[in-house]
């Protein structure tokens, strides 16, 4: 059975957890194929590029991207469905690139962050495989998101001037965002 799960939202003290490693002994269990299963639902179900096991409640390491055509983010370079279990992540330069970012628990809030546009990442898949990859651009930016999740990170904590904070829809009709 899948289930669509209505995000945490800031506020909640699960989404400020560290969460803790997905052990060896977990995968393959019925368990964890139905929380990915639950954080896909609610993905695609809000419209997200990305979520992470916090986010519906369950404070372990697992996070999911996939931006295919997502018409929260007309310009985005597709990312392919992606799932992975206790993700690492390493910034590969100094450069910063800034932009406006929301989040599923910030219920339509916004503001600008930044992030590194260069980044190697490697996890395991649900099969137990090993994944590494090298992303760049908007692949690059929500890995960084979802691995803030899993440290109990919110945008809240990187938006450098909180006067660029905005519910999308007053942004859009000020044509700060498109
Ligand atoms: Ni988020």
């Amino acid at each position: 059975m899948n289930t669509v799960i209505k995000p945490l939202r800031i506020g909640d003290p699960i989404l400020r957890k560290v969460a803790q490693p997905v052990a060896a002994s977990e995968l393959g269990t019925h368990e964890l194929q139905q929380l990915i299963r639950n954080m896909l639902e609610t993905m695609r179900a809000y419209k997200g590029v990305g979520i992470a096991a916090p986010q519906i409640g369950v404070s372990k390491r697992v996070i999911i991207m996939e931006a295919n055509n997502n018409p929260r983010y007309p310009d985005a370079d597709p990312v392919p469905l992606t799932i992975l279990i206790n993700p690492e992540l390493e910034l590969l330069n100094d450069a910063r690139e800034q932009g406006y970012e929301g989040c599923l628990s910030l219920g339509g809030l916004r503001g600008i962050v930044s992030w590194c546009p260069k980044v190697r990442y490697w996890g395991m898949t649900p099969e137990g495989e090993r994944l590494e990859r090298f992303a760049a651009g908007f692949h690059a930016r929500i890995i960084q998101h979802e691995v803030d999740h899993l440290n109990g990170r919110l945008i809240v904590d990187r938006v450098a001037d909180s006067r660029s904070y905005g519910f999308t829809e007053e942004l859009r009709a000020a044509e700060i965002i498109p």
